[in-house]
């Protein structure tokens, strides 16, 4: 709930101007799948690429920003929508500086995705779908976490205890397990390209 008492603090300066001095469009461009579905790898290579052609972006991961910002959260439904919401202000906030802006989120919930989407605005928010099956990602496995969670070591896995709702109409579509990262990233650069107004 809102409190009354704290205003919003107007500044002088306006989104154009700060757009002006970076000479780019702001995006936020929210990879959202399965655990090992490749948002990570895909999203750390895009920034690599953006920052070769000039364009100022950052990367927030889910595994990274439960290390910091979100440590005290964990993987139920709550927290999850909580872990969302709070990488959302932060890609406003980004966004409103001038940034583009990489998020790389299970955000398994399409609510909790709606939610991010509002936060951030409709026409700067992309959403990325990395398709990979579970079978694939299963199989890469790389930290172990889809065998604990077979096992029973982990409660909520999403994928094996835990939903995953596919987005119903993404900007993109990504399947890492037959498009190689290069090609994925630029998938996504021409989706900057023809949508960023
Ligand atoms: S989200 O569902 O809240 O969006 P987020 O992207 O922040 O998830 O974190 C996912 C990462 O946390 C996974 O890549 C995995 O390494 C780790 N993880 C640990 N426990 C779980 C769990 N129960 N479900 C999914 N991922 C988990």
């Amino acid at each position: 709930m809102q409190n009354k008492n704290i205003v919003w603090q107007h500044g002088v300066a306006t989104r154009d101007d700060r757009r002006r001095v970076l000479n780019q469009v702001p995006l936020t461009l929210w990879l959202t799948g399965l655990s090992a579905s490749g948002k990570s790898v895909v999203s750390y290579a895009l920034e690599a690429e953006l920052l070769k052609r000039g364009l100022l972006c950052a990367v927030l991961d889910g595994d990274n920003l439960r290390h910091g910002l979100n440590s005290d959260l964990d993987f139920s439904p709550q927290a999850r929508s909580e872990n969302i919401r709070r990488a959302a202000e932060v890609a406003r906030l980004m966004n409103d500086i001038g940034l583009i802006v990489i998020v790389a989120l299970i955000s398994p919930l399409r609510t909790d995705r709606q939610a991010a989407q509002s936060i951030v605005g409709v026409d700067l928010f992309r959403e990325i779908y990395v398709s990979t099956a579970l079978e694939i990602c299963e199989s890469r496995d790389p930290k172990g976490l889809y065998r604990a969670a077979r096992e029973g070591g982990i409660a909520e896995f999403t994928g094996v205890s835990a939903p995953y709702e596919p987005p119903l109409n993404p900007s993109l579509m990504l399947d890492t397990g037959s498009v190689s990262v290069h090609q994925s990233v630029e998938m996504i650069c021409s989706l900057i390209k023809t949508t960023s107004s």
